[in-house]
């Protein structure tokens, strides 16, 4: 009988070390959540396709859900001046970001309290925000400063028009909103990502690249091309002879954070025959992210790939960014650790490639996305803080290659995406809905789980179970 037929669902596992396996032979000794596995079973049932192709999901989506979560609006080193602004779009609504005060942050609707005229359509940077309908005018703390024709308003009194808010709250560089008046703060909504990012923070790191598309799909499918491993084998048979893709640990933490943990420097499960750690070294340094072509080198007596890699990049990262990189244990350098946020928050904790995801809707179209793409490198120790790489638009049909910033990542991301119109299109001839794996596609359930909570739940009520 074949073993794994007696495990409960959600028991089994792919063949090949675990990742806790990997990096107990790593012999350092990385801070405790990166040695904590923290899976749950959830059920197998399938996943209805509505959510990802029909209108009324997608305004339930926004009266429950949107108008209710904590969201990342944009980099604080996007409005470092008192008057610069950005615009952050969610769906159908539309907020204004500003830095109103040295130390002070402010989201407002982006509305004139006119007759609706939207404030700003971009970001910039304003001394006031004036409607460029009939010149109603507020300051950066959302005042009413003007009204023309005053005379013809004494009905508009400055107190009840000022430019409503929304929450502001802070962390790790980045801006989130929140709708929510009774929201709970964002810091409780953050629950252990800072923990977890101790080591990894992302206030002391800058936009290198900051890239825009919108995508044939659903954000939801968008998203979840990004969330799991099990389609590395399919989708980047490239990387099979060093990445630990089937063995690949998932983790949930609560009921909005999961985490990926993809292991470099060891073969995938899937390779029939695979290299020694030797040629896994070779092939890693043959490929790796800081190219130093020809460089060759060789493992001491015992030594893993892992080890010996984790040395040539920590020396290499430590060059490039003059910083000292000592602390670090080798799963923080070198795994590929992708944190989620819910509802669309993707940091990496990933020093080589520190990439940030975010997905949205695209206005009231359920079937196409906002996916923004950046690299948050470090901040140089001495010298004026780097200005941000500014916004690069593509257009729907501009290949990610066409981003140059994106570095040797672009080169993947049209691996994946490639995919996405065709699950938009494919999904509605779905009888039964998608089936999804039990381990490797946890994360995709578990933030469904949530997402269908918000939706069962109508304003005003507390979050249904
Ligand atoms: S709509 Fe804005 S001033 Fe009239
Ligand atoms: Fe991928």
């Amino acid at each position: 009988m074949n073993k794994q037929t007696t495990l409960k669902p959600g028991e089994a596992r792919s063949v090949g070390p675990s990742v806790q396996q990997i990096i107990e032979r790593d012999g350092d000794n990385p801070p405790a959540w990166f040695r904590q596995s923290s899976y749950e079973y959830l059920g197998d049932e399938v996943l209805t396709v509505d959510r990802y192709i029909t209108r009324e999901y997608h305004d339930l989506e926004m009266e429950r859900m949107w108008s209710r979560v904590w969201q990342m609006a944009c980099r604080e080193e996007e409005i470092p001046e008192v008057g610069d602004h950005i615009v952050y779009d969610i769906g159908h609504w539309s907020f204004i970001v500003v830095r109103d005060a040295p130390d002070s942050i402010k989201a407002f609707k982006n509305a004139c309290l006119h007759r609706g005229t939207q404030l700003r359509d971009e970001g910039g940077s304003v001394p006031r925000f004036r409607c460029p309908f009939h010149g109603w005018t507020w300051n950066l703390d959302g005042s009413l400063q003007e009204v023309p024709c005053r005379w013809d308003f004494p009905h508009v009194a400055d107190e009840a028009y000022a430019l409503p808010q929304v929450k502001v709250g802070t962390w790790g560089g980045f801006v989130f909103i929140n709708m929510d008046k009774d929201a709970a703060p964002l810091e409780e909504w953050l629950g252990e990502l800072p923990r977890h990012f101790s080591t990894f923070p992302l206030e002391n790191r800058y936009m290198t690249a900051n890239v825009r598309r919108i995508m044939p799909c659903n954000w939801k499918v968008a998203q979840e091309a990004f969330i799991e491993s099990y389609h590395v084998v399919e989708a980047h048979a490239q990387a099979m002879p060093a990445t630990g893709d089937a063995n690949t640990q998932y983790d949930l933490f609560g009921d909005r954070i999961s985490r990926l943990y993809t292991p470099p420097g060891v073969a995938s499960p899937h390779v029939a025959d695979p290299l020694d750690e030797q040629g896994i070294l070779d092939f890693m340094l043959g490929s790796r992210s800081l190219k130093n072509e020809g460089y060759k080198a060789t493992l001491d007596a015992g030594q893993t790939a892992r080890q010996k890699y984790a040395g040539v990049l920590r020396g290499d990262l430590e060059r490039k960014y003059c910083a000292d990189l000592s602390h670090l244990t080798i799963t923080e350098l070198l795994d590929n650790i992708e944190y989620f946020l819910f509802p669309n928050f993707f940091p990496w904790f990933n020093f080589s490639l520190p990439l940030i995801y975010r997905f949205r809707p695209n206005g009231d179209d359920p079937e196409s996305s906002i996916m923004d793409v950046m690299l948050l490198h470090p901040v140089p120790d001495e010298g004026p803080r780097p200005e941000p790489a500014p916004l690069n638009v593509l257009r729907p049909d501009q290949p990610f290659t066409e981003a140059p910033e994106l570095d040797q990542i672009s080169f993947i991301f049209e691996q994946d995406v490639s995919n996405m119109p065709r699950v938009q299109k494919g999904m509605k001839m779905l009888e039964k809905g998608a089936t999804l794996g039990n381990y490797q596609e946890i994360r995709l359930r578990h933030m469904h789980r949530l997402l269908d909570r918000y939706v069962a739940t109508p304003p005003g009520e507390t979050l249904r179970d």
